[in-house]
């Protein structure tokens, strides 16, 4: 496993990290998702990505139980946490980055999480109900506190980033490090197009998220609906015509005859052609399984194999499906 700086910032993530969006508390249970976290670590991860908002809050109950019980030394490991959708209701609990509500949320995830601090906390959306500068206070005084070690946003636009920064510089506040957006072979304007001018001018690294597109691009989805995967569950009924689209289908195929060719399977070949972006710091990939882990964990060795060659290809496969 590689280790990259976050953005410009002197923290070391893997190149590979997991996260636990629709898994933990939904398909994974807590020892399951044990088993999936040490497979993650044994390979070298040591960025495990969490969110107040996944299911509701136990996903950081879960992650937290794991923690403690591998037992891993904290200085070795990094944990996120994300807030913005609010886990209860009321006027200052959802859909916001005020400072009443970060200052409660940040407790609320400490606590589940069994932890003193989280390593990165994000922004999870904008909230155009907040101003900017209000929210950079906020996220400057968790860090201050001691409660988390950088801030940053996810899929907050160029504009509003930049914003931030802008504020956070002027008052000489802590600045955000770092962003999440989505990234992968059918999802690529933002990452390549909208922040370009970001890395060099703040220095902005990249954690992004659903490298696989959900699955869809393994080539699982090829033959209609696994059973057992993601798209069966019922309220992630949303992804299902995307996963099932017959153009991305056939450009997997495509893209499966390049794996072959290369020697790897078509989930490692997307999750490192996520990773051979410079700009991004880590990839965060997500297991239901542990099979699932040990083989997209080896994507890190095809990372290499993506040569100039190799990435047109790709991109003739896939380019005229990506937004
Ligand atoms: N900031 C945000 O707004 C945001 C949004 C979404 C995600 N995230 C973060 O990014 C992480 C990764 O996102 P994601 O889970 O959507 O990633 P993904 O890589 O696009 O999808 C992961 C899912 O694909 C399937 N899969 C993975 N590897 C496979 C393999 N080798 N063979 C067959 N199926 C495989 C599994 O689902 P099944 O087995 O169920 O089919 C797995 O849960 C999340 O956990 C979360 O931490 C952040």
């Amino acid at each position: 496993m590689n280790y990259r700086r976050l953005g410009r910032s002197g923290l070391k993530v893997s190149e590979l990290s997991l996260g636990s969006w629709v898994t933990y508390g939904n398909q994974v249970d807590h020892a399951a998702a044990r088993e999936i976290m040490a497979a993650a670590w044994d390979a070298g991860v040591n960025f495990f990505d969490n969110a107040e908002v996944y299911a509701a809050g136990k996903s950081e109950e879960i992650m937290g139980a794991a923690l403690r019980q591998l037992g891993w030394p904290r200085l070795k490991y990094v944990v996120s946490t994300k807030f913005f959708w609010g886990i209860t209701d009321g006027p200052n609990e959802k859909n916001t980055l005020n400072r009443k509500y970060l200052m409660n949320a940040i407790d609320g995830s400490l606590k589940r999480l069994q932890l003193d601090y989280v390593d990165l906390v994000f922004c999870h959306r904008p909230d155009p109900n907040t101003p900017i500068e209000e929210t950079v206070w906020a996220m400057h005084d968790m860090v201050e506190r001691g409660k988390a070690l950088y801030w940053g946003t996810s899929e907050w636009s160029a504009a509003d980033i930049r914003a931030a920064y802008e504020i956070a510089e002027r008052h000489h506040l802590r600045k955000p490090v770092m962003e999440q957006p989505e990234y992968n072979l059918f999802t690529r304007n933002r990452v390549e197009k909208e922040y370009a001018r970001l890395y060099e001018d703040i220095g902005i690294g990249l954690t992004t998220w659903s490298p696989l597109a959900s699955g869809l691009l393994t080539g699982k989805y090829r033959g209609g609906i696994p059973e057992g995967s993601r798209a069966t569950i019922p309220r992630m009924k949303f992804l299902v015509d995307d996963l099932t689209d017959k153009s991305k289908n056939e450009a997997v195929a495509k893209l499966g005859d390049i794996a072959k060719e290369l020697g790897c399977s078509t989930a490692q070949l997307a999750l490192a052609w996520c990773a051979a972006n410079p700009r991004v710091s880590t990839v965060i990939t997500g297991a239901s399984r542990v099979e699932q882990v040990r083989e997209n964990m080896k994507a890190a060795e095809v990372v290499p194999k993506l040569t100039p060659d190799v990435l047109r290809r790709i991109d003739a496969s896939t380019a005229a499906f990506a937004d």
